[in-house]
């Protein structure tokens, strides 16, 4: 066998054997021009941006400092859930909400798909670390794509590069990370901006802790280390080594009294993670800072807590809908640059513009379709899964503690989804396995940041619904048994809530945003024992009285209506909720199964 020569194949800046056995398989495979490994240097995001802005791919903004305006193919705008798969070794290992294919079955489809998918182009490698760089033991994994897209965002996203890689040692753990846009350039082939493949796999193989992506450049299909990685990934090592990976915020909040309170909150994606996380008290003497807006790791500690770490290094928010009233911290955030926008609009002097950006649209924009738009266009200049993706470190209110590899101790858990009825504003578990019924049960109407309908009800436990990388009922028997072995007075307390409740006039109950400061309010004061609640069939939920509306700019009867447990409306949940159970099987907890009787006798 003659080894072939790729330029750059054999500098490789680390002697890590089973590494650098990886990448030279990879680039005999794939074939591409030459491999580069990225470094995570200013002078490489320089020379990439600027490679970006030739090929048509970035236009560089004037409105915002090193930042870069990107539309995608719009065929490739969003999450692609029917062609996301679990490959382990037993479909079992997949479970009823995820896609299974036998491993050796699509290594081998695959394998032809990459079969000189990298011709003409570069392929990169990229070192990285989900979490501190300085965790005892980093959680480390190496990209290989063929996308500078995907180069200059994993930088914004991870920890990459040489700090990575001085990580890896001889012989570190990684996970390998594989992707291609599977749009190779024949000689003299002019590129397109955005090259993907119709033909898309994002492939994950549990048992190996291996994910291969084929097809898409964007968002999680593309960025491993985010969805692939921390979560899908991560939950099958967390399953195994006893803590969790989830789809969730990570916020600090302070009390008038001084005293710091750490919450972690699921909903699903487009549902407002990222406004909650970066709240803004409406009340007055409490302080919110930000810790994370997606993903939380959650292991024990010593003291028998539950310690979170945010695995990412940036944002990648949902555009629409983010502006100066809604989150003026992502705004602030935004304004300091170094940022990549995909999808949104772009401004005649050269920012960007995207639906609630500002109140009134300018009066002429280049949509992300990449065609002239005006207030009386009749589409959205905007896509409505478009994205911002921009440092943690330039929040202005990140809290100090954001990076320390120890995690900060979870008081509160809050499960929430996208319900126009029957789910109150906000209700107490009355204990962990209660808790865990509640997330498992979660259920929010689908939002454009998975292809497909919107605005559709469905389950979505603990918000992982596309994320959980094994089979769901196992899923929720290692969350009734991390509740089981934990000293249960140092447990989170678990809080479903929903901001999204309506009226009969589809106008929304709650004001929401930095509103939502009166229910983490009235939620601490659960937890130091001072605020009351209702028992209700479902949990327990306060009345409007026990919660502070002070200068609160809502009618009365819609906060009640918000807060009401409507028992004809459950009674009406039950169905599905045991349609959903029915859909998981066997493998349903028991403890679940009792949840639901005990709340059907509740119910009455
Ligand atoms: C994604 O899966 O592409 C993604 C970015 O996830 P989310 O919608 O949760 O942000
Ligand atoms: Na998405
Ligand atoms: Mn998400």
């Amino acid at each position: 066998m003659t080894a072939l020569t790729i330029p750059g194949l054999d500098h490789a800046p680390t002697t890590h054997e089973r590494l650098l056995a990886w990448v030279r398989e990879v680039a005999e495979l794939t074939t591409p021009e030459q491999v580069v490994w990225c470094d995570g240097s200013d002078s490489e995001w320089e020379r990439l941006t600027q490679q970006l802005v030739e090929a048509g791919t970035f236009t560089r903004l004037s409105g915002k400092p090193n930042s870069f305006w990107c539309a995608s193919d719009p065929s490739d705008v969003a999450r692609v859930e029917e062609r996301t798969f679990i490959c382990s070794a037993d479909p079992s290992g997949a479970g009823p909400t995820n896609n299974w294919m036998d491993p050796d079955e699509m290594k081998a489809v695959m394998t032809e798909l990459y079969r000189g998918s990298m011709r003409g182009r570069t392929m990169y490698v990229i070192p990285f670390c989900m979490g501190p760089l300085d965790a005892e033991k980093p959680m480390l994994g190496v990209e290989i794509t063929d996308s500078e897209y995907v180069v200059v965002s994993m930088r914004v996203m991870t920890r990459m590069g040489s700090k990575a890689l001085a990580r890896f040692g001889e012989d570190a753990d990684f996970v390998p990370c594989l992707h291609s846009l599977g749009a190779p350039l024949e000689p003299g082939q002019e590129d397109v901006p955005w090259p993907c493949n119709q033909t898309k796999y994002i492939t994950h193989f549990p048992e190996e802790r291996m994910i291969w992506s084929f097809g898409s450049g964007y968002g999680g299909n593309a960025l491993l280390g985010k969805k692939c990685y921390s979560l899908r990934i991560a939950s099958v090592i967390a399953r195994d080594e006893g803590w969790l990976a989830e789809h969730m915020l990570i916020l600090k909040l302070t009390s008038p009294a001084n005293k710091v309170y750490y919450v972690a909150a699921a909903f699903p994606s487009a549902c407002g993670k990222t406004n909650l996380a970066m709240l803004e008290p409406t009340i007055p003497g409490w302080k919110v800072e930000t810790l994370g807006d997606d993903i939380a790791w959650m292991r024990f500690g010593e003291d028998g807590r539950l310690y979170a770490v945010n695995p990412e290094a940036g944002f990648f928010g949902v555009a629409p809908g983010t502006g100066w009233k809604t989150n003026p911290n992502a705004m602030r955030t935004i304004e300091k640059g170094n940022s990549v926008f995909t999808n949104v609009a772009l401004t005649d002097d050269g920012d960007v513009w995207w639906e609630g950006y500002s109140e009134a649209p300018p009066a002429h924009l280049t949509s992300w379709k990449k065609q002239d738009w005006t207030p009386g266009s009749e589409e959205l200049s905007s896509h409505p899964n478009s994205r911002f993706c921009t440092p943690i470190a330039q929040c202005p209110i990140v809290a100090p503690e954001w990076e320390d590899p120890e995690g900060v101790p979870i008081s509160a858990i809050l499960f929430g989804g996208r319900r126009a009825t029957t789910i109150p504003l906000v209700t107490e578990s009355r204990d962990w396995q209660h808790g865990v019924f509640m997330g498992a049960t979660l259920s929010s109407e689908t939002t454009a940041a998975a292809a497909g309908r919107v605005g559709v009800v469905r389950r979505d436990p603990m918000a992982m619904l596309p994320f959980i990388g094994y089979h769901a009922g196992d899923y929720f028997q290692h969350w009734i048994d991390t509740g089981k072995s934990a000293d249960a007075t140092k447990l989170p307390r678990i809080y479903y809530v929903n901001w999204f409740r309506r009226g009969d006039d589809r106008r929304f109950l709650w004001p929401g945003f930095g509103e939502n400061s009166r229910v983490l309010k009235w939620i601490v004061e659960r937890i130091e024992g001072t605020a009351p609640a209702v028992e209700t069939a479902i949990g327990h939920v306060p009345t409007a009285e026990a919660l502070d509306l002070s200068g609160l700019d809502a009618p009365g009867a819609d906060v009640e209506a918000a807060l009401r447990v409507d028992v004809e409306e459950w009674k009406a949940e039950v169905p599905m909720i045991e349609e959903w159970f029915a859909k998981i099987g066997d493998k349903l907890p028991t403890s679940l199964r009792d949840e639901l009787e005990a709340l059907k006798q509740r119910l009455g």
